[in-house]
């Protein structure tokens, strides 16, 4: 969507504040022990206490309130039995509707110790989304929003997930345009003032290929590498966007 309103802006940081609430909820009990599904009940509750619902199960019946990928998932895990164990690197990605708007974000987080290469990987996505942020801007296309991940990523011996892009967002969970993580010379739609977007660089510490597992929601790496996955909603507007869901 691309705002138009003042009550837009208010709805949308409204939900903006209670996914990175939810995050923070989320990734607070994180431990050696906890089972996925407990984090996703963290997530039920939370999301009930603030009026708000899970966009993944409303819009395509995901079986879950949250997605939840861990280590060579790259995204979209099914919260269940699965217990973290130290060393393991998860992600906490949270899409929520309230009132009509819609806000996405994502967090990568490791169970310590944590070896120096998943460390790396994580701060990497954190990097190329940093880096990415100042391109987007109203006079940009989305094409440089992929520039930028893809020369971070590059840059620091990892890969782009191609198959996984971020997205229009804020009416729906995905709305054009599609935000690529890599330099697509065709990806000339505008950045205008008031559009809101994801931005999210997933990214391999392996080939970068990817596949769906036989539960059918599960993306994870060919090669079982680690992916790391960093996403925010925001606001594109002339000069640096605003963060909804930081
Ligand atoms: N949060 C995911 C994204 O960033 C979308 C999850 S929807 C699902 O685009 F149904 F596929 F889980
Ligand atoms: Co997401
Ligand atoms: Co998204």
């Amino acid at each position: 969507m691309s705002i138009e309103t003042a009550d837009d802006l208010i709805g949308l940081k409204a939900i903006g504040a209670i996914v990175a609430q939810v995050l923070r909820r989320m990734r607070d009990a994180v431990r050696a022990g906890i089972r996925t599904s407990d984090l996703d009940d963290i997530a039920r509750q939370e999301l009930a206490r603030l009026g708000a619902e899970s966009s993944p199960r409303l819009v395509y019946q995901f079986p879950g309130e949250t997605c939840i990928s861990v280590n060579d998932e790259i995204v979209h895990g099914i919260p269940g039995q699965r217990v973290l164990r130290a060393g393991d690197l998860i992600k906490l990605d949270v899409t929520a509707q309230k009132d009509g708007y819609v806000a996405d974000a994502c967090v990568s987080v490791a169970v310590p110790p944590v070896s120096n290469e998943t460390q790396r990987l994580i701060r990497c996505a954190e990097r190329a989304f940093r880096k990415a942020t100042k391109w987007a801007r109203a006079g940009n296309r989305v094409r440089d929003i992929g520039a930028a991940v893809e020369q971070e990523v590059i840059r620091s011996g990892f890969r782009v997930v191609r198959e996984l892009c971020g997205h229009g967002v804020g009416r729906t969970i995905h709305e054009a345009p599609e935000i690529p993580n890599y330099f697509d010379r065709n990806a000339i739609t505008p950045l205008t003032k008031g559009l809101v977007i994801t931005i999210e660089p997933i990214i391999s510490a392996g080939m970068g290929r990817a596949f769906t597992a036989s539960d059918g929601w599960t993306v994870r790496t060919y090669d079982q590498a680690r992916s790391a996955h960093f996403e925010h909603t925001i606001v594109i507007t002339e000069n640096e966007p605003i963060l909804l869901t930081a």
